[in-house]
């Protein structure tokens, strides 16, 4: 059985940097891996990403947002995550469940018992094995997303998060720092405010801990 690692972080966090950077560290070791996000990762998440994410006058209640995630998970999970497990491969995804509870619990206000039922359900229990949370102070996060949407030109930006206001990236920070109190063992914090050089180690770091872990089980 292979090894589930997700990044998580508020926007800006430069988590996005880092998976890649990750994937890199570990393909010099001749790791069989795979990178891919959420929502995204498939056709069909591929699709509702666009739904969801993209600069739009489409009117999404929160219940259906939340629902759409879930279904984009769903396939995510049956089409590609628990393959490549079974594979052996050590997966690095890019938000999963735990998005869900901050961003569309603790940022939406939607009900948390409602979503971990429907996180259990769309991802049939699966948990990841370790879970990096890159954290940085909401003000400096929006700075540096905002910096890095005003640069993309040839391609609709991602910013449907993005332009919630200050208030909602605060919830959603203390929904991910409320969910690393309660499972520490699943969780490393790491601080992203720091250098892409010196957050990489650190994350390298952690992965090799894992590894070592996995390997040692046999
Ligand atoms: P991501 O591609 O990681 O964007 P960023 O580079 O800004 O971190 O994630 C896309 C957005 O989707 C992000 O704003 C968080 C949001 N999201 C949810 O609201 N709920 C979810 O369940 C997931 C997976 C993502």
């Amino acid at each position: 059985m292979g090894l589930f690692i997700t990044f998580e972080g508020s926007e800006g966090s430069g988590k996005t940097t880092q998976i890649k950077k990750a994937g890199n560290y570990l393909s010099k070791k001749n790791i069989p891996l795979i990178i891919t996000e959420e929502p995204g990762g498939t056709q069909l998440g591929n699709e509702l990403r666009k739904l969801l994410l993209n600069k739009t006058s489409l009117n999404i209640f929160g219940k259906s947002e939340l629902l759409l995630f879930a279904a984009a998970r769903a396939q995510h999970v049956e089409e590609v995550i628990m393959p490549a497990l079974r594979d052996g491969r050590v997966v690095l995804c890019d938000r999963y469940c735990d998005a869900t509870i901050a961003y569309q619990g603790f940022g939406r206000g939607l009900k948390i018992e409602d979503i971990h039922r429907i996180n259990d359900f769309s991802s049939q229990f699966l948990k990841p094995d370790l879970t990096l949370f890159f954290d940085i102070p909401v003000d400096a996060g929006l700075k540096r997303a905002v910096a890095r949407i005003s640069q993309i030109t040839d391609s609709p930006a991602e910013d449907r998060f993005e332009r919630e206001d200050i208030q909602f990236h605060m919830k959603v920070r203390e929904g991910y720092l409320a969910l690393v109190k309660n499972e520490p063992e699943r969780f490393r914090v790491i601080d992203a405010s720091r250098g892409i050089d010196e957050v990489h180690r650190e994350v390298c770091s952690h992965l090799d801990k894992s590894i070592k872990r996995l390997r040692a089980k046999g």
